[in-house]
Parts: structure tokens; sequence; C-alpha cells
């Protein structure tokens, strides 16, 4: 399905869509477990990257075959979206709603404003002939956009979403109120210290600015990129079984629930799941040395996302219990 009622149910519900990024087949069982058991709506997020890593022929079956997968496990009525996370052309994007992708996100957010309305209005007109829902992004975001690099993050500007929405037709606007892609979502300059753990303490999204674009775009569904928490759990586990991520930090899950209660309706995560895999998948390998098996280390690796999704679902998104 696309993203419409969902977002419309989310926005009306004070709820957000989890957006769950899959490269392979441990994430998307995980997802689909997690989603199944708790009844959550889901958007499955292909990126670029993802594209390049899995193919994505077989991206798009896979993920056909977790609505059958879904349904096995019980869940009656799967609301699932195939959706292009951080397309950058018009061909792209019309390669995945031509392939069946029920959503897409045209990225224009690197381009000059009048560039982004342009390029998201011909993917808009395009998409929509075969009902297929578009997100937009104005404002941008700082670390690794795909290929995009931001050096610092440009607030989205409240006074130009209007015009933007009106014109581009897109269904859906990521904007930037401080959140970033990755695990080093700030820099230890922009953070305070807990002293009694030395870990980094982020400083707050930009709500002010969120306040805004909701006053301007009342009920309009808005997203939330890069919305990884970074547990510290796994950074601990990595770090304490060969692995080096110093300073790895995420926006706290207080912030998110908060974001998913306002007109945020559908938040991001991908690098959180990459952590519990490599933490899981470090832990065994560590504590077994004479393993070979794949499925010895990616099983209990796909058990730590399920559980790392349902946490999401259920304590910050509170998208659980709405796709009965
Ligand atoms: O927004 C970026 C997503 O986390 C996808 O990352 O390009 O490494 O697949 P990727
Ligand atoms: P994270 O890197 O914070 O998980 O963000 C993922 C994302 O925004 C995918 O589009
Ligand atoms: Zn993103």
């Amino acid at each position: 399905m696309n993203t419409r009622e969902m977002f419309a149910k989310a926005v009306d519900g004070g709820y957000a869509i989890p957006a769950f990024n899959f490269n392979n087949m441990e994430q998307l069982q995980a997802i689909i477990k997690a989603c199944a058991e708790t009844k959550s709506p889901v958007i499955l997020q292909v990126s670029s990257g993802a594209r390049k890593y899995a193919n994505q022929t077989l991206l798009r079956y896979m993920a056909e075959g977790a609505v059958e997968y879904a349904k096995e496990l019980g869940w009656e009525h799967p609301q699932i979206c195939l959706h292009l996370d951080h397309g950058d052309t018009f061909e792209l994007c019309k390669s995945c709603v031509d392939f069946g992708f029920s959503s897409v996100m045209i990225d224009g957010s690197s381009l000059p404003y009048e560039e982004n309305i342009a390029l998201t209005k011909k993917v808009v007109e395009y998409a929509h002939q075969y009902d297929v829902t578009v997100e937009a992004e104005l404002g941008v975001l700082a670390g690794v956009e795909d290929d995009v690099v931001a050096e610092e993050s440009h607030y989205t500007k409240p006074e130009e979403v209007i015009d933007f929405a009106t014109r581009t037709g897109c269904d859906s606007l990521a904007i930037s109120i401080g959140t970033s892609h990755g695990a080093y979502k700030f820099k230890p300059e922009q953070c305070t210290r807990d002293p009694k753990t030395g870990k980094l303490v982020p400083p707050p999204l930009a709500f002010d600015v969120l306040e805004e674009v909701e006053k301007k775009l009342p009920g309009f569904p808005i997203v939330l990129h890069g919305s990884s928490s970074v547990p510290q759990e796994y950074v601990d586990i990595i770090n304490t079984h060969g692995g080096n991520l110093p300073d790895a930090v995420g926006i706290p899950e207080d912030q998110l629930r908060k974001a998913a209660k306002s007109a945020v309706c559908k938040i991001n995560i991908d690098s959180d799941s990459r952590l519990a895999f490599t933490a899981a998948v470090r832990k065994v390998l560590a504590e077994k040395p004479g393993e070979f098996d794949p499925r010895k280390y990616c099983g209990p690796a796909r058990d730590e996302m399920v559980k790392l999704y349902k946490h999401k679902i259920i304590e910050v998104l509170g998208s659980d219990g709405k796709a009965e």
C-alpha cells in the first residue's frame, strides 16, 4: 500500500509509522516479525546503497514475499509499504514506480530551492498517475545522505513550506530540525558529557521549527530522517568485542516520542538496526571463535533486531495495534 491512509491515521492518532531500511533477508525477517507481533503498519525502505548491494529486483520480490510471510505469522491484514529512500533523480524514482514500489522519496534537498521544486513536481506528476505517494525534502541534514554530503545542517525554513508543498503536490515532507544520518549525529563539541558515564549528551532537536512548520501546514505529514538513537548498550558491546565506535551518539528516544505525537508521522531508522546486528555478530564471534556457520551469528543478530524494532514500535513510535 502507499502511505496516504497510513499517514492520515498517524497524524490523527498522534503516532508515527516506522520506516525501517532493509538490505538483507535477516533485516526483513526481523522487521516483519516485529510488526506482525505488534500489529504495526510499516514502511520498508530501499536506499540506493541497498539497490547496489542487494539488487533492486531481488529486494522488490523480497518485499512481496514479506507480505506473505506476515500473513503466515498470523497478521491477517498486513499494512506494508515499499518505499524508495533518498531517490536523487527522476529516472530512479520512475524506475521504482514502474517496478511496483508503492512510495518514493525524491530528495532534492541539496539543490537550489527552485530546482528542488521542479524536480519534486516532475516526480509527483509521474508517480501520482500510478497512485504512488511521494516524499520530498526541504532543508539539509548534517552528515552523509547517501552520496550527498552536507557539511552543516540547514534547518528547514518554515516560511518556505506552504509554497513548497503547494507547488510540488508532494504527499509528505522531510524536514531538518537537527537529526542527521549515521551513528555520529553530533560532534563532541556540540554536546555536553555525562560526568558519570563519560558519554556524550546531545543538544535538543529544534522543536520550535517543527511547531512553526505544523502551524503553516496543519495536518500535513512530516517526516524525520536520521532518527536512530544509537543505543549505548550496542555501542558498548561492539567496543568491548573488538569494535571501535568512539563517541557514537544519536537522538534521545524521549525526543522522538515527543515528535511522534506531533505532525511527524514517519520516522526513519536504519543505523540502530545496523548496530544491533553488528553487536550480536561481534559477541557470538568473540565468544565462539570456532563458529563459521553464518546462521549461528546471523540468527542471534536477527533476534536482536526483532527486539529493537519492537521496542521502537511500542516505546517510541506508538504504532503498535494500528494495523490489526
Ligand atoms: O539515509 C540513509 C540510509 O540510512 C541508507 O543508508 O545509503 O548506506 O544504505 P545507505
Ligand atoms: P539513521 O542513520 O539515523 O538510522 O537514519 C536513517 C534514515 O534517515 C534513512 O533514510
Ligand atoms: Zn534518510
